[in-house]
């Protein structure tokens, strides 16, 4: 089958690897109709972790069941399925209590927990942007589409990562009806919160970024778009909320955030973050932060560490919530909202293209370049 495989930083090929099939009664097969790049991919694509050349990427999968093991009882072959992109047992100690985020089975470092497809350091399992997708404990963690699955692919496929990851930030940062929430990041994780919280019933969302096309569609679903590259953001948000700043907050950046002419600054979003929230606010932190950085700019990111405003965060009263999403807590709720035609989460889709085409679409995205939001590839189907 083909596959995007890693070769080293910024080189990527798609090339023949062998074939993903069933290896345990409990698998899935899937041939894979949608799968897309996301901004984890690009922490990866650009060596900045330990992601092994030769292994292919791939976490928000979704496609069609060709083979079902002799231990699978719900899922059937033909069915169009949409995949966590969290690999659960569904037995373990986390698992059994919905942290299906952080599986103790399916991680095989027995000092770690989580696994994930095509992932740098979420065990060895193999990534979806490729032909054919083993899932395992098949039952557990595939979401049955209906019949409009097909055509609604660009919809659905949200549902592996990113719609459900945008949801826990607003989770985590505990948007309720009538709050002003503020989102740092609108990236499509970002823009992914900012529907969520419009879904939860925020009367203000808030979004920063600088990429103007971005913005744009924050502001094209309701949402107040603030650039960074021409204000001072965290003014912007007390002027919007009467001085107090914002009820909660979500930052949907990560360990690479910058100043709008590229300087990195891992503390940035989260310092402007306390910054903005009001006293006792909640923030909601699913850009992804890393234990070591060996490509940081200064020694504290290279171990891992942020200069956090901790006194400021502390006298403020307020809470933070972190870490790798539970997509499977949400995504059979979000499913049903995509499917009644409440919500949309395909409008950041700027591009739908053959695999053959990833190494382009990896260089366009990973350049953040004007109208390049988010990528759907179709290594099968179109
Ligand atoms: N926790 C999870 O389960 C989970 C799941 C998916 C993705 N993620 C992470 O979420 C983050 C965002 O993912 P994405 O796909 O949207 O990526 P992305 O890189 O496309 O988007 C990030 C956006 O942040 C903006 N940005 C950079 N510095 C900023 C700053 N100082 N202030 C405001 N905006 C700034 C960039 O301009 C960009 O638009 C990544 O770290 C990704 O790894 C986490
Ligand atoms: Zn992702
Ligand atoms: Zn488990």
């Amino acid at each position: 089958m083909r596959a995007v495989v890693y070769e080293g930083p910024r080189q990527i090929s798609v090339k023949d690897v062998p074939d993903a099939r069933i290896e345990r009664p409990t698998d899935v097969l899937v041939q894979i109709t949608s799968t897309n790049i996301c901004g984890s991919d690009l922490h990866m694509y650009e060596g900045r972790t330990d992601f092994e050349p030769g292994r292919w990427f791939g976490h928000e999968n979704l496609g069609q069941v060709i083979e079902v093991g002799d231990g699978v009882d719900k899922v059937r072959v033909g069915e169009y399925v949409v995949l966590p992109f969290n690999i659960a047992c569904g037995h373990c100690k986390n698992c059994e209590r919905g942290l299906t985020n952080y599986c103790l089975t399916a991680q095989p470092e027995p000092s770690m927990a989580g696994a994930a497809y095509g992932f740098a350091d979420m065990g060895p399992w193999a990534g979806g942007q490729a032909e054919l997708l083993r899932v395992p404990w098949g039952d557990f963690n595939c979401l049955r589409l209906g019949e409009d699955a097909q055509e609604r692919q660009a919809d659905y496929v949200m549902l592996s990562d990113i719609f459900p990851t945008g949801y826990h930030a607003t989770e985590m940062a505990a948007v309720e009806p009538g709050d002003q929430t503020v989102i740092y990041g609108a990236g499509p994780v970002g823009l992914m919160a900012a529907l969520s919280a419009t879904i939860r019933g925020a009367s203000k969302v808030m979004v920063v970024d600088r990429h103007p096309d971005r913005l744009r569609l924050a502001e094209s679903i309701g949402a107040i778009p603030i650039d960074d590259s021409t204000v001072d953001p965290v003014q912007a948000v007390l002027d919007q909320t009467m001085g107090l700043g914002a009820d909660n907050g979500c930052e949907c950046v990560g360990y690479q955030a910058h100043d709008p002419s590229g300087d990195e600054q891992p503390n940035l979003t989260m310092n402007r973050l306390v910054a903005s929230v009001r006293f006792t606010g909640r923030i909601g932190t699913v850009g992804v932060f890393v234990p070591q950085d060996p490509g940081a700019s200064d020694d504290l990111a290279r171990q891992g560490r942020i200069a956090f405003d901790f006194g400021t965060f502390w006298f403020k009263g307020q809470h933070v919530g972190s870490g790798q999403a539970p997509v499977k807590r949400y995504n059979r709720r979000l499913r049903d909202l995509i499917a009644a035609g409440k919500t949309e989460p395909s409008f950041i889709v700027s591009h739908e293209l053959p695999l053959d085409r990833a190494p382009e679409a990896y260089e366009h995205f990973d350049k953040r370049e004007d109208g390049w939001t988010k990528v759907v590839l179709h290594p099968v189907g179109s």
